[in-house]
């Protein structure tokens, strides 16, 4: 998924970064509930500090979901510089998130 949108924004491909923002916002509105309590059991890699701390999660849930719409948006707009920085912005709230709650 962020490979494909990597190389849609080198091809300055607005529609399919466009497409691919869609998912990932989808996928930011539904997150929250496939992390049920005790789901952090082997072979998953979801932190334990999912539900100590949920707050904190929903905070980089929300961040990536806003990051994702920033994506979809600038793409709308075709303007690549903004379309990057905005791409940029979404991968470090998926790193964000994974350094905090993935083991
Ligand atoms: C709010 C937290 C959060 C955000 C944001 C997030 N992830 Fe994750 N991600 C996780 C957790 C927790 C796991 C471990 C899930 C498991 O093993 O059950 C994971 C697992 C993964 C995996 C491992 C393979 C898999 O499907 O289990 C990949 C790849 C991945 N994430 C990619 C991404 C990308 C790309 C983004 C940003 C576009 C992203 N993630 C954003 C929390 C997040």
């Amino acid at each position: 998924m962020m490979q494909t949108i990597h190389r849609s924004i080198q091809n300055e491909d607005f529609e399919t970064i466009g497409k691919s923002g869609i998912i990932l916002l989808k996928w930011s509105k539904e997150m929250i509930n496939y992390f049920p309590k005790g789901s952090d059991v082997a072979p998953s890699e979801a932190s334990g500090d999912i539900w100590l701390d949920p707050e904190g999660f929903k905070k980089a849930v929300n961040n990536f979901e806003l990051a994702s719409l920033k994506l979809v948006d600038n793409s709308k707009e075709k303007n690549l510089d903004k379309t990057v920085v905005a791409f940029r912005g979404l991968a470090r709230t998926c790193k964000g998130c994974h350094q905090k709650f993935r083991n």
